[in-house]
């Protein structure tokens, strides 16, 4: 199983505003890089309660988390179920029913996976705007995580992307 990362940025390493605003990341997802390849590689999303109700996801199999009950029905297409519990448990059943690649989203939730020591592969494309406050992609952690640097690319519009490798 490989658990994978890939997310936007501020340079100041907020994925939204506090609000939930979106509104600095470029529209339409902006160039291409690499996004849609990603996307067609992973088996299945594993997806916070408050991404699912800010992002649409398409046609994939989607686990939304949460621990109270939440309307699946606001989902457009693919195959959108909930699970709840320890990253771990959440894993070993994805794997047990064959999923091989997950892409992790959500700050609460990607989180909760590096703390468990589950995320295997982080491709962050930092937006060229600071935002001063909202939404982090980081948060605390009980010991340093090392990170493989994989490779970096910048595109014309600014972006800059950033992929590393968690040590196990
Ligand atoms: N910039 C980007 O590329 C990007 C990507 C994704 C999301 N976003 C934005 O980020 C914001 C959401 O991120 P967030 O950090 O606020 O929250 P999040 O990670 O999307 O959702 C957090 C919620 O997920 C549930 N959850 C997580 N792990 C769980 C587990 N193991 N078991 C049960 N429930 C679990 C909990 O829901 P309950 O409280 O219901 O129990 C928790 O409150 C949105 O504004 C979204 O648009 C931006």
């Amino acid at each position: 199983m490989t658990v994978s990362v890939f997310i936007g940025t501020s340079v100041d390493g907020f994925i939204a505003r506090t609000n939930g605003d979106l509104d600095f990341l470029p529209e339409g997802g902006g160039e291409p890089h690499g996004y849609n390849e990603f996307f067609a590689s992973v088996d299945a999303l594993v997806i916070g309660r408050k991404t699912f109700e800010a992002w649409p996801y398409g046609d994939k199999r989607v686990v939304v988390l949460s621990s109270r009950p939440v309307d699946l029905s606001a989902a457009a297409g693919g195959v959108v179920e909930q699970m709840a519990g320890p990253p771990a448990e959440i894993v070993s059943r994805l794997a047990a029913s064959g999923a091989h690649h997950l892409y992790v989203d959500g700050g609460i939730t990607i989180q909760a996976f590096l703390r468990a020591g589950l995320v295997h592969h982080l491709i962050i494309t930092r937006v060229p705007v600071l935002i001063g406050d909202g939404v982090p992609l980081f948060g605390t952690l009980p010991r340093d995580v090392r990170l493989r640097h994989v490779a970096t690319r910048h595109y014309p519009s600014g972006l800059v992307q950033s992929e590393y490798q968690v040590e196990p």
